[in-house]
């Protein structure tokens, strides 16, 4: 895609990346895509405001290109050091071997770690500073932990656009159109906002919410993350977003059910439906996620927003079906907290399962409800059993909500 004027003198000039399969080396995007967001401000000074990684780093400067000769930057702006933003600084300082570049008192060694750039290159900005590039005024705001510790935003006052790095990002390749008002229908923006919340950020919740605090108190025109979409005909909406889904830290989400179930022979699934139909029947929302054929990605993203866990997992060698472990040591890995939940399995000769699930969660601190097993394949009154058994934990769901 072609540099596309933001806002006068402000330019994106993202990469969109169709040909990664696991960002970060894990998080699936093979379907989806994602954009590296970098902004280009054009004054008396010009300053580059995020790059992209080192693969599409010849893309980044085509794009740069396409506004001003690449060699006659004069700032870099790091609002966040991780590769996916920097990496094409090698090839950059190529081009601009004098560039200076700007970013927290935090990130200046990472720069040189990563990157080996020159301490006499760097300039350290604080709180609230402001560089000015002519008629345009940037101004930094460090927001720690959204994603990394030495993260900042970048606010251009003239404009009133807010760069804001991955705070307010999201997975999914640019479809030819970089903003909100583009497209008739956000429905697979706003998901993959989620996912990208959910897999990436929403362990700093916390952070997250004084993030927005602090950037409540200026004025902005655009919302210009580093992911995903621009926010320009509703710069709150993505705000309201994360300020929402952060919240779920706190409460554990709205009334619903994220079921993990894994099963080898069909015994566990069989239960499994009852169980669904129970949930179902209370009339509560309802995901259901085969573990071993799910990505994380995907379970977490549903499980984020919800307040109910259901675990379907038959005892596997005296431990739990390895593929349900996996998810569930992903949900430790990630802190995520205040869940209700329930587990239902299979056994052949011991159990073993509960033990090992209840030691994997244990951390966590989930309120646990209730544990139904049964050996071999269930019968009728088991089926029976699941599903009251789905019906009361879906209603002990809505009871806590208070509806
Ligand atoms: Fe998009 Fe934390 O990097």
């Amino acid at each position: 895609m072609p540099a596309i004027e933001v806002k006068p003198g402000i330019h994106w000039i993202g990469v969109n990346d169709r040909t990664t399969d696991l960002f970060e080396g894990m998080w699936p995007i093979t379907q989806e895509g994602v954009s590296y967001n970098s902004y280009l401000l054009v004054d008396e000074k010009k300053a580059l405001v995020d790059l992209a990684n080192t693969s599409h780093a010849g893309t980044l400067l085509d794009q740069i290109s396409d506004v001003i000769d690449p060699s006659t930057l004069d700032y870099v702006v790091i609002n966040h050091m991780e590769p996916d933003h920097t990496g094409a600084i090698n090839l950059l300082c190529q081009v601009a071997p004098n560039v200076t570049f700007l970013c927290s008192a935090k990130a200046a060694p990472m720069l040189e770690a990563f990157y080996g750039v020159s301490p006499d290159h760097i300039q350290v900005v604080e709180e609230g500073q402001e560089v000015s590039l002519g008629e345009k005024t940037m101004q930094f705001f460090m927001i720690p932990f959204v994603h990394w510790p030495e993260t900042m935003a970048t606010y251009e006052q003239q404009q009133k656009v807010a760069m804001t790095g991955d705070a307010f990002g999201g997975f999914g390749a640019l479809r030819g159109a970089i903003f909100d008002e583009n497209y008739p229908d956000m429905t697979f923006y706003r998901a993959e906002a989620m996912r990208y919340f959910a897999n990436i950020v929403a362990k700093y919740s916390t952070p997250v919410l004084r993030a927005i605090d602090k950037l409540s108190t200026i004025e902005i025109s655009v919302v210009a993350p580093s992911h995903g979409l621009l926010w320009r005909q509703d710069p709150m909406e993505i705000v309201s977003l994360y300020a929402t889904w952060s919240g779920y830290a706190a409460t554990g989400g709205t009334p619903g059910v994220t079921l993990i179930y894994g099963s080898m022979y069909g015994n566990t699934e069989e239960m499994m439906n009852a169980v669904a139909a129970g949930i179902s029947s209370a009339g509560v929302p309802l995901g259901i996620f085969d573990a071993a054929r799910t990505h994380g990605s995907y379970i977490l993203a549903h499980l984020w927003q919800h307040n109910g866990v259901m675990i379907g997992a038959p005892t596997y060698e005296a431990g739990v079906f390895p593929p349900v472990a996996q998810v569930l040591g992903l949900l430790a890995e990630k802190r995520v907290m205040r869940k209700r939940v329930a587990r239902f399995g299979s056994y052949g000769w011991s159990g073993g399962a509960q033990r090992a699930i209840e030691g994997i969660l244990e951390p966590l601190k989930w309120q646990w409800m209730e544990n139904l097993e049964f050996r071999g394949a269930p019968g009728r009154d088991d089926l029976h059993q699941g599903e009251e058994f789905g019906k009361r934990f879906a209603r002990s769901l809505l009871e806590e909500a208070g509806s």
